[in-house]
């Protein structure tokens, strides 16, 4: 006697009847890049498909994507000219953008990502020391909040950076916009394509001095603790796929709203193999609904318009 698993996936209905794990169209969020001015729309050679755009093309660019059930988005800026004013400026980049975005679309879930190092000359994400870094940080999630951001993630790594936007955001009586922070953001060689679409890549040395060491976990679960208790809303892993195992037992340890990010380097990894013939874009579903799978409420992903275009050729008959 043994037992008939293949039943279960004997055909496409089977296994639709068996599924455990479904996308759904709020699961995704578009990571979008802005640029100064207008009518700008520029190719990124090292993310095939992924574009940066002034905010007012950025406006025309997800106008069909939200038809078919785009609902959040994260903007990172791009500034023209480096300048750490810039990140906080009234008149700046991402403050000028958010509004434009919510003007049109205010249903549309407009999250930023908060740290300077598109803006520092140096290309880090502090100033050398890190309270005072927090207070920039605090700063700038100020600003966007300010103009509507609808939730603001700080991406620095400086501990008590969480604090410091609290208590930023109550004192500009914004208490109501919630902190997604990166709480668990690993120093990863996956950040790659991304620092050459923000143009953030550090100038000297790394990021291993305050992003996470790659073969800590249970650092990782402290790091959440922290960030929660320091008032963040919801929590970000990143990057996704080498970290799922983190995913998993986040997930089973807090009842925390998590988001993974699904970040360049995974993006350019998927496309360089099906670009080479060695995949189809079936891996693109089997990537994102593993993340789902490990426990992540939402996913932070490049894929995000081919996933809302072709989710349901994959998760209905
Ligand atoms: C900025 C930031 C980075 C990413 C998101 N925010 C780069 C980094 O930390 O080097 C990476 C996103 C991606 O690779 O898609 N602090």
């Amino acid at each position: 006697m043994y037992q008939r698993f293949r039943d279960r996936r004997i055909d496409r209905p089977a296994r639709l009847r068996y599924q455990e794990t479904f996308l759904r169209r709020d699961d995704f969020i578009l990571p979008l890049f802005i640029v100064e001015g207008r009518g700008v729309t520029q190719t990124i050679p090292s993310m095939p498909g992924v574009l940066r755009f002034s905010a007012d093309e950025a406006v025309e660019y997800i106008k069909p994507i939200i038809n078919i059930g785009l609902h959040s988005v994260i903007l990172f800026g791009v500034p023209g000219k480096k300048g750490l004013e810039q990140a906080w400026a009234e008149n700046g980049l991402i403050q000028q953008s958010i509004p434009r975005l919510k003007d049109i679309y205010p249903q549309l879930e407009v999250m930023t990502d908060v740290c300077i190092c598109s803006y520092s000359g140096d290309g880090q994400c502090h100033i050398g020391d890190n309270d005072r870094t927090c207070e920039l940080i605090a700063k700038i999630a100020g600003s966007h909040a300010i103009v509507g951001a609808d939730a603001v993630a700080p991406s620095d790594m400086m501990d008590g950076r969480v604090f410091h936007i609290r208590r930023e955001l109550e004192r500009i009586g914004k208490a109501g916009v919630p902190v997604i922070s990166y709480a668990a953001k690993y120093a990863s060689n996956f950040y790659g394509p991304f620092r050459d679409a923000a143009g953030s890549a550090p100038k000297h040395g790394d990021r291993k001095s305050y992003q996470m060491n790659p073969p800590n976990s249970a650092e990782a679960l402290e790091e959440i603790r922290a960030d929660i208790d320091e008032g963040a809303a919801q929590i970000i892993i990143k990057p996704a796929l080498p970290y799922l195992d983190i995913v998993c037992r986040a997930r089973t340890e807090f009842n925390i709203p998590l988001i993974a990010y699904n970040v360049s380097g995974e993006y350019a990894m998927i496309h360089a193999l099906m670009e080479k013939g060695l995949a189809k874009e079936d891996i693109i579903y089997e990537t994102l609904v593993s993340i789902k799978r490990a426990g992540a409420n939402r996913i932070i992903t490049y894929h995000t318009p081919w996933a809302l275009e072709k989710l349901d050729v994959y998760q209905s008959l």
